[in-house]
Protein backbone atom coordinates (compact mmCIF):
# COMPACT_ATOMS: atom_id res chain seq x y z
CA UNK A 1 0.00 0.00 0.00
CA UNK A 2 1.41 3.20 -0.72
CA UNK A 3 -1.46 6.11 0.21
CA UNK A 4 -0.90 7.93 3.88
CA UNK A 5 -3.63 10.25 5.51
CA UNK A 6 -3.78 13.32 7.23
CA UNK A 7 -7.11 13.74 9.40
CA UNK A 8 -8.72 16.45 10.38
CA UNK A 9 -10.42 15.55 13.34
CA UNK A 10 -10.45 11.75 14.84
CA UNK A 11 -13.98 11.03 12.21
CA UNK A 12 -14.48 13.47 9.82
CA UNK A 13 -12.01 14.32 6.86
CA UNK A 14 -9.21 13.88 5.94
CA UNK A 15 -6.45 14.28 3.03
CA UNK A 16 -5.22 11.51 1.21
CA UNK A 17 -1.20 11.90 -0.32
CA UNK A 18 0.82 9.51 -2.27
CA UNK A 19 -1.30 8.14 -5.02
CA UNK A 20 -1.99 9.30 -8.66
CA UNK A 21 -6.03 9.05 -9.25
CA UNK A 22 -4.92 9.40 -13.31
CA UNK A 23 -3.37 6.33 -13.03
CA UNK A 24 -5.12 2.70 -12.67
CA UNK A 25 -5.10 2.68 -8.68
CA UNK A 26 -4.00 -1.01 -7.37
CA UNK A 27 -6.77 -3.27 -5.90
CA UNK A 28 -5.03 -3.03 -2.42
CA UNK A 29 -5.56 0.95 -2.54
CA UNK A 30 -8.34 1.35 -3.58
CA UNK A 31 -9.60 -0.93 -0.43
CA UNK A 32 -7.73 1.22 1.84
CA UNK A 33 -9.65 4.19 0.09
CA UNK A 34 -12.94 2.90 0.74
CA UNK A 35 -12.38 2.15 4.39
CA UNK A 36 -11.04 5.69 5.16
CA UNK A 37 -14.22 6.97 3.40
CA UNK A 38 -16.54 5.13 5.15
CA UNK A 39 -14.66 6.22 8.63
CA UNK A 40 -14.07 10.03 7.75
CA UNK A 41 -17.14 10.51 5.07
CA UNK A 42 -15.27 13.55 3.46
CA UNK A 43 -11.47 12.63 1.70
CA UNK A 44 -9.38 15.40 -0.16
CA UNK A 45 -7.01 14.21 -2.67
CA UNK A 46 -4.91 17.16 -3.38
CA UNK A 47 -2.28 18.00 -6.73
CA UNK A 48 -4.40 15.37 -8.91
CA UNK A 49 -4.21 15.86 -12.41
CA UNK A 50 -7.09 14.10 -13.70
CA UNK A 51 -8.96 14.09 -17.43
CA UNK A 52 -12.22 13.45 -16.92
CA UNK A 53 -11.97 10.01 -18.27
CA UNK A 54 -9.58 9.44 -14.44
CA UNK A 55 -12.70 11.33 -12.64
CA UNK A 56 -14.99 8.68 -13.71
CA UNK A 57 -13.03 5.47 -13.45
CA UNK A 58 -12.24 6.58 -10.15
CA UNK A 59 -15.65 7.68 -9.20
CA UNK A 60 -16.99 4.01 -10.72
CA UNK A 61 -15.36 1.90 -8.00
CA UNK A 62 -18.23 3.19 -6.04
CA UNK A 63 -20.79 2.55 -8.08
CA UNK A 64 -22.45 3.54 -11.09
CA UNK A 65 -22.32 7.43 -12.13
CA UNK A 66 -25.41 9.61 -12.48
CA UNK A 67 -26.04 10.50 -15.78
CA UNK A 68 -29.04 13.01 -15.63
CA UNK A 69 -28.98 16.51 -14.97
CA UNK A 70 -31.87 18.47 -13.89
CA UNK A 71 -32.21 21.54 -16.04
CA UNK A 72 -33.42 20.99 -19.50
CA UNK A 73 -31.06 23.24 -20.61
CA UNK A 74 -28.01 21.06 -19.17
CA UNK A 75 -29.35 17.39 -20.40
CA UNK A 76 -29.61 18.83 -23.83
CA UNK A 77 -26.13 20.10 -24.62
CA UNK A 78 -23.74 19.33 -21.03
CA UNK A 79 -20.90 21.85 -21.40
CA UNK A 80 -18.71 18.71 -19.60
CA UNK A 81 -20.79 15.59 -20.98
CA UNK A 82 -23.39 13.53 -19.39
CA UNK A 83 -21.33 12.15 -16.62
CA UNK A 84 -20.13 15.40 -14.86
CA UNK A 85 -22.20 18.29 -13.27
CA UNK A 86 -21.08 21.35 -14.21
CA UNK A 87 -19.92 23.21 -10.75
CA UNK A 88 -18.46 26.53 -12.74
CA UNK A 89 -20.15 29.74 -13.03
CA UNK A 90 -19.61 29.75 -17.16
CA UNK A 91 -22.40 29.62 -19.59
CA UNK A 92 -21.93 26.45 -22.24
CA UNK A 93 -19.56 28.87 -24.37
CA UNK A 94 -17.26 28.60 -21.51
CA UNK A 95 -17.90 32.77 -20.42
CA UNK A 96 -18.78 33.95 -17.14
CA UNK A 97 -22.32 33.55 -17.19
CA UNK A 98 -24.91 36.84 -16.82
CA UNK A 99 -26.71 38.00 -14.05
CA UNK A 100 -29.92 36.86 -15.30
CA UNK A 101 -28.90 33.50 -16.60
CA UNK A 102 -31.50 30.47 -15.71
CA UNK A 103 -28.04 28.51 -14.21
CA UNK A 104 -26.89 31.36 -12.22
CA UNK A 105 -30.21 31.23 -10.58
CA UNK A 106 -30.60 27.59 -9.81
CA UNK A 107 -27.19 27.16 -8.72
CA UNK A 108 -27.95 29.16 -5.78
CA UNK A 109 -29.61 26.36 -4.45
CA UNK A 110 -25.95 25.26 -4.01
CA UNK A 111 -25.60 27.51 -1.07
CA UNK A 112 -28.16 25.96 0.58
CA UNK A 113 -27.13 23.40 2.84
CA UNK A 114 -27.97 20.13 1.16
CA UNK A 115 -26.49 16.60 0.35
CA UNK A 116 -27.04 15.79 -3.10
CA UNK A 117 -29.66 13.95 -5.37
CA UNK A 118 -31.43 13.16 -1.97
CA UNK A 119 -34.91 14.08 -3.94
CA UNK A 120 -33.57 11.41 -6.64
CA UNK A 121 -35.69 8.09 -5.66
CA UNK A 122 -32.12 6.37 -5.20
CA UNK A 123 -30.94 9.10 -4.07
CA UNK A 124 -26.63 9.98 -4.34
CA UNK A 125 -23.85 7.77 -2.55
CA UNK A 126 -21.31 10.51 -3.19
CA UNK A 127 -20.03 12.86 -5.16
CA UNK A 128 -16.59 13.44 -6.54
CA UNK A 129 -15.76 17.35 -7.40
CA UNK A 130 -12.34 18.37 -8.57
CA UNK A 131 -11.31 22.11 -9.12
CA UNK A 132 -9.95 23.45 -12.38
CA UNK A 133 -9.92 26.86 -11.65
CA UNK A 134 -10.52 28.68 -7.94
CA UNK A 135 -11.21 31.61 -7.18
CA UNK A 136 -8.91 33.96 -4.73
CA UNK A 137 -11.53 35.47 -2.24
CA UNK A 138 -14.82 33.27 -0.95
CA UNK A 139 -16.23 30.08 -2.72
CA UNK A 140 -15.53 27.86 -0.26
CA UNK A 141 -17.49 24.51 0.81
CA UNK A 142 -18.74 23.23 3.94
CA UNK A 143 -19.20 20.13 4.78
CA UNK A 144 -20.63 18.86 8.08
CA UNK A 145 -21.41 15.55 9.53
CA UNK A 146 -24.54 14.14 10.33
CA UNK A 147 -23.46 10.80 12.33
CA UNK A 148 -22.17 13.17 15.00
CA UNK A 149 -24.72 15.34 14.25
CA UNK A 150 -27.49 12.09 15.06
CA UNK A 151 -24.83 11.18 17.62
CA UNK A 152 -25.76 14.66 20.14
CA UNK A 153 -29.36 14.28 19.98
CA UNK A 154 -31.03 13.92 23.10
CA UNK A 155 -32.58 10.72 23.39
CA UNK A 156 -36.30 11.93 23.41
CA UNK A 157 -35.43 13.31 19.68
CA UNK A 158 -34.20 10.01 18.65
CA UNK A 159 -36.54 8.20 19.30
CA UNK A 160 -38.89 11.14 18.31
CA UNK A 161 -37.74 10.97 14.58
CA UNK A 162 -37.44 7.19 14.25
CA UNK A 163 -39.01 6.16 11.34
CA UNK A 164 -40.24 9.36 10.45
CA UNK A 165 -40.06 9.54 6.35
CA UNK A 166 -39.87 13.14 4.38
CA UNK A 167 -40.10 13.74 1.38
CA UNK A 168 -37.35 15.67 -0.60
CA UNK A 169 -37.66 17.44 -4.05
CA UNK A 170 -36.01 20.21 -5.99
CA UNK A 171 -38.43 22.03 -5.86
CA UNK A 172 -38.72 22.39 -2.65
CA UNK A 173 -34.97 23.23 -2.08
CA UNK A 174 -35.34 25.57 -5.32
CA UNK A 175 -38.25 27.34 -4.40
CA UNK A 176 -36.54 28.80 -1.04
CA UNK A 177 -33.97 30.62 -3.36
CA UNK A 178 -36.97 32.05 -5.25
CA UNK A 179 -36.12 29.84 -8.15
CA UNK A 180 -39.81 28.67 -9.20
CA UNK A 181 -39.61 28.14 -12.92
CA UNK A 182 -39.16 24.92 -13.61
CA UNK A 183 -40.89 23.92 -16.98
CA UNK A 184 -42.98 20.89 -17.00
CA UNK A 185 -40.21 18.47 -18.32
CA UNK A 186 -37.72 18.96 -15.74
CA UNK A 187 -40.91 19.25 -12.84
CA UNK A 188 -42.32 15.88 -14.44
CA UNK A 189 -38.92 13.86 -14.35
CA UNK A 190 -38.31 14.98 -10.52
CA UNK A 191 -41.59 14.69 -7.99
CA UNK A 192 -40.93 14.50 -4.81
CA UNK A 193 -40.06 11.68 -3.25
CA UNK A 194 -39.53 9.74 -0.04
CA UNK A 195 -36.40 8.99 2.20
CA UNK A 196 -35.89 8.22 5.80
CA UNK A 197 -35.50 10.91 7.85
CA UNK A 198 -32.48 8.49 10.25
CA UNK A 199 -30.53 6.48 8.63
CA UNK A 200 -27.84 3.78 8.98
CA UNK A 201 -24.46 3.64 7.25
CA UNK A 202 -23.69 -0.18 6.38
CA UNK A 203 -20.37 0.32 5.90
CA UNK A 204 -19.69 2.06 9.32
CA UNK A 205 -22.83 0.52 11.28
CA UNK A 206 -23.29 4.34 12.43
CA UNK A 207 -26.54 5.68 12.73
CA UNK A 208 -26.59 9.42 10.71
CA UNK A 209 -29.10 12.08 10.04
CA UNK A 210 -30.70 12.64 6.69
CA UNK A 211 -31.39 16.44 5.97
CA UNK A 212 -31.37 18.42 3.34
CA UNK A 213 -32.94 21.70 2.28
CA UNK A 214 -34.76 19.53 -0.51
CA UNK A 215 -37.12 18.23 2.21
CA UNK A 216 -40.87 19.93 1.56
CA UNK A 217 -42.94 18.00 3.79
CA UNK A 218 -42.89 14.97 6.78
CA UNK A 219 -45.14 12.06 6.06
CA UNK A 220 -48.30 12.06 8.63
CA UNK A 221 -47.02 15.44 10.26
CA UNK A 222 -48.59 18.76 9.70
CA UNK A 223 -46.67 21.04 6.95
CA UNK A 224 -45.73 24.22 9.82
CA UNK A 225 -44.46 21.06 12.38
CA UNK A 226 -42.44 19.52 9.82
CA UNK A 227 -41.03 22.27 9.19
CA UNK A 228 -40.23 23.73 12.40
CA UNK A 229 -38.96 19.98 12.61
CA UNK A 230 -36.44 20.55 10.00
CA UNK A 231 -35.09 23.55 11.08
CA UNK A 232 -34.50 22.86 14.44
CA UNK A 233 -32.54 19.96 12.66
CA UNK A 234 -30.59 21.82 10.61
CA UNK A 235 -29.44 24.20 13.25
CA UNK A 236 -28.46 21.49 15.27
CA UNK A 237 -26.47 19.81 12.38
CA UNK A 238 -24.42 23.31 11.32
CA UNK A 239 -23.09 23.90 14.78
CA UNK A 240 -19.49 24.72 14.47
CA UNK A 241 -18.01 21.63 16.28
CA UNK A 242 -20.03 19.31 13.01
CA UNK A 243 -19.06 21.47 10.45
CA UNK A 244 -15.69 21.64 8.15
CA UNK A 245 -14.40 24.41 5.87
CA UNK A 246 -12.65 23.18 2.53
CA UNK A 247 -10.88 25.80 0.97
CA UNK A 248 -10.30 24.73 -2.51
CA UNK A 249 -6.52 24.84 -4.39
CA UNK A 250 -6.84 24.04 -8.02
CA UNK A 251 -6.21 20.43 -8.63
CA UNK A 252 -8.08 19.19 -5.27
CA UNK A 253 -10.38 16.32 -5.73
CA UNK A 254 -13.15 16.40 -2.72
CA UNK A 255 -15.26 13.73 -2.32
CA UNK A 256 -18.06 13.16 -0.18
CA UNK A 257 -20.49 10.34 1.28
CA UNK A 258 -23.78 11.92 0.63
CA UNK A 259 -25.70 9.58 2.47
CA UNK A 260 -24.09 11.37 5.93
CA UNK A 261 -22.98 14.78 5.73
CA UNK A 262 -24.42 18.03 4.14
CA UNK A 263 -22.25 20.64 2.22
CA UNK A 264 -22.94 24.21 0.62
CA UNK A 265 -21.00 26.24 -1.36
CA UNK A 266 -20.39 29.77 -0.05
CA UNK A 267 -20.39 33.20 -1.88
CA UNK A 268 -17.43 34.54 -4.24
CA UNK A 269 -17.91 37.86 -7.03
CA UNK A 270 -19.11 35.07 -9.36
CA UNK A 271 -19.59 37.81 -11.92
CA UNK A 272 -16.06 38.42 -11.53
CA UNK A 273 -13.92 35.45 -11.19
CA UNK A 274 -14.34 31.87 -12.65
CA UNK A 275 -14.57 29.26 -10.27
CA UNK A 276 -14.76 26.31 -12.44
CA UNK A 277 -15.40 22.27 -11.37
CA UNK A 278 -17.23 18.96 -12.07
CA UNK A 279 -18.63 16.76 -10.37
CA UNK A 280 -19.38 13.23 -11.05
CA UNK A 281 -22.05 11.88 -8.78
CA UNK A 282 -22.26 7.92 -7.99
CA UNK A 283 -25.71 6.84 -7.09
CA UNK A 284 -26.67 4.60 -3.94
CA UNK A 285 -28.02 1.59 -4.05
CA UNK A 286 -31.87 2.25 -3.53
CA UNK A 287 -34.09 4.45 -1.94
CA UNK A 288 -33.37 4.83 1.76
CA UNK A 289 -36.67 2.98 2.82
CA UNK A 290 -36.11 0.34 0.28
CA UNK A 291 -32.31 0.21 2.32
CA UNK A 292 -33.87 -0.02 5.97
CA UNK A 293 -36.63 -2.63 5.16
CA UNK A 294 -39.70 0.15 5.73
CA UNK A 295 -42.38 0.08 3.66
CA UNK A 296 -42.19 2.65 1.04
CA UNK A 297 -45.21 5.24 1.15
CA UNK A 298 -47.48 5.51 -1.42
C1 LIG B 1 -21.89 20.40 -5.35
C2 LIG B 1 -22.07 21.60 -4.52
C3 LIG B 1 -20.94 23.57 -3.69
C4 LIG B 1 -19.79 24.40 -4.15
O1 LIG B 1 -20.94 20.36 -6.16
O2 LIG B 1 -22.67 19.45 -5.20
O3 LIG B 1 -23.05 21.72 -3.85
O4 LIG B 1 -19.07 24.93 -3.29
N1 LIG B 1 -21.07 22.48 -4.57
O5 LIG B 1 -19.63 24.52 -5.36
MN1 LIG C 1 -24.18 19.75 -3.86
Amino acid sequence: MTISINAYTPNFVAEIYDVDLSKPVSAEDIHAIKQLFWKYSVLVFPEQTLAPQDHINFAQQFGPVEMDRVLAQENAAPRLGHAFADISNLNPEGKIWNRESRQRMYKEGNKLWHTDSSFKYKPGLCSLLYSMKVVPIGGHTEFADQRAAYDALSPEMKTRLQGLIAMHGIEYSRRRTGFANFVEDEAKRLPPVPQLLVRTIPESGRKSLYVASHIGRIKGMPDAEAEALVQQLMAHIIQRQFVHIHRWRPNDLVMWDNRCTMHRGTDFDDLRFVRDMRRATVSDVANTCEQEGVAVPA
